[in-house]
């Protein structure tokens, strides 16, 4: 069974006619760019603001509209991936490497919509290596500074050079420490010089679909 596919699809169903979508970056929201390509074909009223242009390529590939904040004041729902998601539903992104524009359109969207296998399911963050988007000038002294607070930084490489971001930044992939409070590691870490943003999206999913004995479930936040 694709579990990527089944709740990528099941996310479409949020889609409907006159929205902005804000659509996400990945392997799983890659099943509700095809979807809602195929429902643009068949008359859905809708336009897309991409989190990377990884995405914006695939919406032009399926025939998907786009907008940006030029024209759109706000989001109506954004579509993403994650992770890593906890039980409070606090995510690690940025697997992908577009975090800073996920979590912008994340926060600008009225419902944000997140899709997982089982496989990014975790009591509690860190296994995945946390994110950190951070711009490239004095990035070994921002790399210390992260440091000092407990986490220990890797800077992202691809083809032996850092790996660049769709905003033209390194990316620091960081073990975090046991005890570490999400909200509070979001807040401390973008206080650091030189950290554009990072990849904890605590307080910010609506909803988590995700899939249990075959079947797609919604999880919403608790009030
Ligand atoms: C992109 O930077 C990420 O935040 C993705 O949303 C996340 O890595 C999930 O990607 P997959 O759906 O490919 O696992």
């Amino acid at each position: 069974m694709n579990e990527k596919k089944l709740v990528g699809e099941k996310a479409a169903e949020f889609v409907k006619d006159g929205m902005i979508v804000g659509l996400g970056t990945g392997s799983t929201v890659y099943y509700t760019l095809e979807k809602l390509g195929q429902l643009v074909k068949e008359g859905l009223q809708m336009k897309g603001i991409p989190t990377s242009a990884a995405t914006e390529k695939l919406a032009h590939e399926f025939g998907i509209p786009l907008t940006s904040f030029l024209e759109a004041a706000y989001i109506d729902v954004a579509i993403d991936g994650a992770d890593e998601v906890d039980a409070h539903l606090n995510l690690i992104k940025g697997g992908g490497g577009a975090l800073l524009r996920e979590k912008i359109i994340a926060s600008a969207a009225k419902k944000f919509i997140v899709i997982v296998d089982s496989s990014k399911i975790s009591e509690k963050l860190g296994s995945f290596l946390l994110p950190v988007e951070v711009i490239p000038f004095g990035y070994e002294m921002t790399a210390k500074q992260i440091h000092s607070i407990g986490c220990v930084p890797k800077l992202r490489v691809a083809d032996g050079k850092p790996y660049i971001t769709d905003n033209h930044n390194y990316i620091f992939d960081c073990k975090i420490p046991e005890d570490s409070q999400p909200k509070n590691l979001e807040t401390v870490l973008n206080m650091i010089p030189g950290v554009v943003e990072n990849g904890l999206f605590t307080n910010m999913a609506d909803v988590v679909i995700r899939v249990t004995n075959e079947k797609t479930v919604l999880i919403e936040k608790k009030i």
